[in-house]
């Protein structure tokens, strides 16, 4: 979508993002869903979350969840760890792929575009790492029919994380066999 991301100025722990006129009506429709996931109680656990509008001298920009890690860096993504090409730091980036799995699945939450840019792995202290979604979260359906109607919202979500297994198989081809398919048992 090509949203430019910047530090709030009034709280280091947010970040702008600042939509493309493109982009607009997506993000929109982002920030929509996340407020129906606040409305229904679920776990934002491993989701940055939307934070309000706010004016900017680049026009309305929207705040979210700026994620960093114990040290005060912000937080790396997927893509990076899987790159250092670490047996160590792989095996455990697999156990929190599995983690974000079980988490979308429990919490029945919708995702249309997860990618390795789009996940961040968030450094609690030295030994312990969780996955955040920074981008991707929902439908991008114009009608929220799937949040309603579990099955085909289910079967959406196998879809699309087969999608999400496919782009880090092209990447990293000797991982993708230890990620389960979103309708295994967790
Ligand atoms: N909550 C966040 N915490 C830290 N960094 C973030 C956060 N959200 C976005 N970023 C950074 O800003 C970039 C762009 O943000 P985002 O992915 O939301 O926009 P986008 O329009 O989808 O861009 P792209 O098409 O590049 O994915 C991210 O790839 C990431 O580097
Ligand atoms: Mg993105």
């Amino acid at each position: 979508m090509g949203r430019k991301c910047y530090i709030s100025p009034d709280d280091k722990n947010l970040c702008v993002k600042i939509s493309t006129p493109r982009g607009q009506r997506s993000s929109q429709r982002e920030i929509s869903y996340l407020n129906r996931l606040h409305a229904r109680d679920k776990s934002f656990d491993m989701i940055a979350d939307f934070k309000g509008e706010v004016e900017t001298n680049f026009g309305k920009g929207n705040l979210y969840e700026l994620v960093r890690d114990y040290d005060g860096s912000i937080s790396k993504n997927l893509e990076y760890y899987l790159s250092l090409n670490d047996k160590n730091i792989t095996s455990k980036m697999v156990v929190l792929i599995e983690n974000l799995r079980v988490y979308l699945k429990k919490e029945y939450i919708l995702f249309s575009d997860l990618d390795m840019d789009n996940i961040l792995v968030k450094k609690a202290n030295e030994s312990d790492y969780k996955l955040i979604i920074i981008d991707g979260i929902g439908d991008n359906n114009q009608i929220p029919l799937l949040e309603y109607i579990k099955p085909l919202g289910l079967k959406r979500c196998y879809k699309k994380w087969d999608v999400f297994k496919a782009r880090i198989g092209k990447k990293f081809p000797d991982i993708v066999k230890s990620i389960k398919k979103f309708n295994d048992d967790v």
